[in-house]
């Protein structure tokens, strides 16, 4: 492993590149990984980079926000079929049916969405800004799609305002059951619940902390108690035992894995840097609409 890791990072020098992971991914990729965290803060990256190539170590949709917000870049995946289930959930043409149902009600898409989607929404979010989001449209109903749970879980926060939602879902989030939480904390009755907002509305109410992958690991670090049920994909689980020895990290249940992020290896880094494959494209007038979705969102959570 020691070998490659070199490689990869030699071969990053040579050809000026940077490589961005997200918190889902395996470990070992934290040793080549140039800014590792969560869709937010690696869109910042991506914008900011002065890099001639990104690598991105994640899921399709975000190296082709990457690709959209650094479009002179040349933006690689390195395993291809790499995607996102809920991102697939929704396309163009269902979303003209939805938003044509509810006239002039502005529509929120989260960053968990194709470019297409992205160029006929008015703005975007991620699951670190949304309750930011939806309440800068000044609107007392917006539509939100393609997470039905983080659309309800938004609305619960805000009270005030309808939030209308696409019914589309993580499978991995939506497979935890308020019945998986209640029985590891009744194991574990001191343990905070820290949770993604991609889970169940019921899930999220049961919990002390609902964010984002880095949010529930900053409340983790933070937090002076000593044990946390954590209601996210493994990898979060796992980073927060290699950085927290001291506390108790318990999953909510058993291999909550998203295969698309755990799919790419360091060898796929290595094949993917070395043949500069897999190149993501977007198309000029598409990457301009879907660019004006995600720079809005920018520009509101600064
Ligand atoms: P974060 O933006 O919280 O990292 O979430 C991305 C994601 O796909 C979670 O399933
Ligand atoms: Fe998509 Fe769910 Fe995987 Fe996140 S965990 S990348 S939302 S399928």
């Amino acid at each position: 492993m020691a070998e490659i890791t070199e490689k990869i990072k030699r071969l990053k020098k040579e050809k000026n590149a940077v490589i961005l992971a997200h918190c889902y991914q395996n470990p070992e990729i934290d040793e080549v990984a140039d800014f590792v965290g969560d869709s937010l803060y690696l869109s910042r990256m991506a914008a900011q980079t002065d890099a001639d190539i990104i690598v991105f170590a994640g899921v399709y949709f975000m190296a082709q926000t990457a690709k959209i917000l650094s479009p002179d870049k040349k933006v690689l995946l390195p395993r291809k079929e790499a995607g996102c289930a809920m991102a697939d959930m929704i396309n163009l043409e269902q979303l003209r049916n939805f938003k044509a149902q509810y006239p002039g009600i502005p529509t929120v898409c989260y960053i968990n969405s194709t470019a297409e989607v992205k160029s006929e929404c008015d703005i975007c979010c991620t699951s670190s800004n949304a309750l930011q989001i939806v309440k800068s449209l000044n609107s007392d109903k917006v539509l939100f799609l393609p997470d039905q749970y983080l659309g309800k879980w938004v609305e619960a926060k805000l009270k005030n305002i309808e939030v209308i939602t696409y019914d589309g879902c993580c499978p991995v989030h939506r497979n935890v059951l308020p019945d998986d939480v209640l029985k590891v904390k009744n194991l574990n009755p001191d343990a905070k619940i820290l949770t993604h907002p991609e889970c169940r509305k019921e899930v999220a109410a049961l919990s002390d902390y609902v964010g984002s992958t880095t949010g529930i690991m900053k409340y983790a670090k933070e937090s002076s108690a000593e044990a946390f049920i954590i209601a996210t994909e493994k990898g979060v689980l796992d980073r927060l035992k290699r950085d927290c020895p001291n506390k108790k990290f318990i999953p909510v249940k058993d291999n909550l894995l998203c295969e698309s992020m755990k799919c790419t290896r360091l060898e796929d880094i290595y094949d993917a840097l070395n043949n500069e494959q897999y190149e993501i494209t977007v198309e000029k007038t598409l990457s301009a609409k879907a660019l004006s979705c995600i720079d809005k969102m920018l520009e509101v959570s600064k």
